[in-house]
């Protein structure tokens, strides 16, 4: 399975209620890992554009808790594009997939889900870095 392939749009669970409805995420149920941070980009101007990187081992779920977004991933050969713009839809991203979040409308409110703590030694910050890892592996 190539890495693009493991990415991986995931329904969360939602409870329908008069009152208002209520969705929720358990680690290692609902998504496939224990989750170990939790952050959320806001106030995004517009024309801005998040992440740009890949990791070499975190996992993520990104979520578009309000407004709407794009997902753009690549794992150094297939690019995939995921629109988010509901909150009970989660993208599996992977280790080793570049990233980054893009058209983010106004109000959105981007909540990541991370398998691990922040550390800077985990990420790969330049693409030719990252796809000479992904096409000449060891
Ligand atoms: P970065 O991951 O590069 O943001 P994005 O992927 O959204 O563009 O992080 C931006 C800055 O925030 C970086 O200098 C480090 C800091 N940061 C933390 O301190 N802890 C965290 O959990 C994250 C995600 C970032």
């Amino acid at each position: 399975m190539s890495q693009i392939e493991k990415v991986n749009l995931i329904s969360l669970p939602r409870i329908f209620d008069q009152r208002g409805n209520l969705s929720v995420v358990e680690g290692n149920n609902h998504i496939p890992f224990q989750i170990r941070r939790v952050y959320w980009i806001y106030d995004v101007p517009g024309g801005e554009v998040r992440g740009g990187h890949a990791y070499k081992k975190l996992n993520e779920v990104i979520i578009a808790l309000s407004g709407s977004f794009d997902v753009v991933l690549h794992d150094g050969k297939e690019c995939r594009v995921i629109s988010l713009n509901r909150s009970y839809y989660g993208v599996f991203v992977p280790e080793m997939i570049w990233r980054s979040i893009e058209n983010f409308s106004t109000n959105a409110l981007c909540l990541i889900l991370a398998s691990d703590r922040y550390n800077e030694q985990d990420y790969i910050r330049d693409f030719n870095t990252f796809t000479d890892i992904q096409n000449n592996p060891e």
